[in-house]
């Protein structure tokens, strides 16, 4: 009994052992040298030709970018909005006594609106007709760019522009805060001449805090002049136009929620899946020492 299933195991491992190298008919693994050649040499070109169909669509896909505008570009989703000076957090926090509480908010408003200079915007931009979008689409293949851009004048922020009042407002307690909405190429933020403007107020329970408000400027508009943005290759010297607010009496030594929103007759509000569209939260909180 045994040795009949020792002489099976010698058996199966012979046979094993052929099918790995088979002297007789010069077999490895079951295949001669020519036939492994073949499929060597097929898996050689299988390669090769895939490697040049990418090549190929890679190519046909580069051809067909362009450096002026996004070739794929989602559906239009209501931009984001970011508010200046930029804190931690988006938190404005400061002691209207202490002035170091706030010249990092000074300083930083200074820098970010120097380009926005009267004499700056004159050199570089367009003095535009206001309420109309400024239309300047490439007709066919032939391309229109550069592009030019409409000027945002810094004395159109007037108590914010921090040309009446270098402090903006916050050696007073009644700070100046820049909302600007995110560049979206392409976007046409407003229909029949009605531009979309900002509003702010106070979270439910701080709504008696946050006291009368102003806008610069005036009703808080981003004006259609603006729009449509062409991107930032196309459109070399665009300025993104801004909207002030001012507090003009918030409650002091408490802090104040505050949301500010974009309302337009085209984009969307937030919805449930993005709580940051079209809207911008922050916490002011100014203190009296
Ligand atoms: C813009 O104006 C401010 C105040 O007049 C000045 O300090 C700043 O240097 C100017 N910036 C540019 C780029 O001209
Ligand atoms: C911006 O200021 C310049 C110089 O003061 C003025 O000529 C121009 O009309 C202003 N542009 C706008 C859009 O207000
Ligand atoms: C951009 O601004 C510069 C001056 O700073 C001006 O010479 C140039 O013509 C402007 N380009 C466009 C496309 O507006
Ligand atoms: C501000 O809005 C009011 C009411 O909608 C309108 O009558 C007024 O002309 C607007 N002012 C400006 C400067 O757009
Ligand atoms: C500012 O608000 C306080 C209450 O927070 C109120 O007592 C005061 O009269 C207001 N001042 C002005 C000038 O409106």
């Amino acid at each position: 009994m045994s040795g009949s299933k020792q002489e099976e195991d010698r058996k199966g491992s012979n046979q094993w052992r052929e099918f790995f190298w088979n002297p007789r008919t010069h077999e490895l693994l079951g295949r001669t040298a020519t036939s492994w050649g073949l499929i060597l040499l097929f898996y050689l070109f299988f390669y090769l030709f895939l490697a040049g169909m990418f090549a190929l669509t890679m190519y046909i896909m580069l051809l067909t970018l362009d450096d002026y505008k996004p070739t794929w570009q989602d559906r239009l989703e209501t931009p984001g909005m970011m508010i200046r000076p930029k804190g931690d957090q988006l938190e404005i926090s400061f002691s209207v006594s202490d002035t170091e509480s706030w010249d990092g908010f000074v300083s930083n408003l200074n820098n970010f609106l120097s380009p926005y200079n009267d004499s700056f915007q004159v050199q570089t931009n367009d003095n535009c007709p206001p309420d109309q979008y400024f239309i300047q689409e490439d007709s066919g293949e032939v391309r229109n760019n550069p592009k030019r851009s409409c000027q945002f004048n810094r004395t159109t922020l007037e108590d914010c522009s921090g040309l009446l009042d270098r402090f903006y407002g916050y050696s007073r307690g009644q700070p100046c805060i820049l909302i600007k909405l995110n560049r979206v190429i392409g976007m046409l933020p407003g229909k029949d001449r009605q531009s979309p403007y900002v509003t702010c107020g106070a979270k439910r329970e701080d709504s008696d805090k946050i006291g009368p408000v102003v806008y610069f400027p005036p009703n808080g508009t981003f004006n259609l002049m603006y729009y449509p943005y062409y991107g930032k290759k196309a459109q070399v010297n665009y300025t993104q136009p801004l909207v002030a607010v001012k507090f003009l009496n918030a409650s002091l030594n408490t802090d104040i929620n505050i949301e500010c929103k974009i309302n337009s007759n085209t984009l969307e509000a937030g919805s449930e899946r993005d709580k940051f569209a079209g809207r911008v939260s922050f916490k002011l909180r100014i203190n009296e020492k």
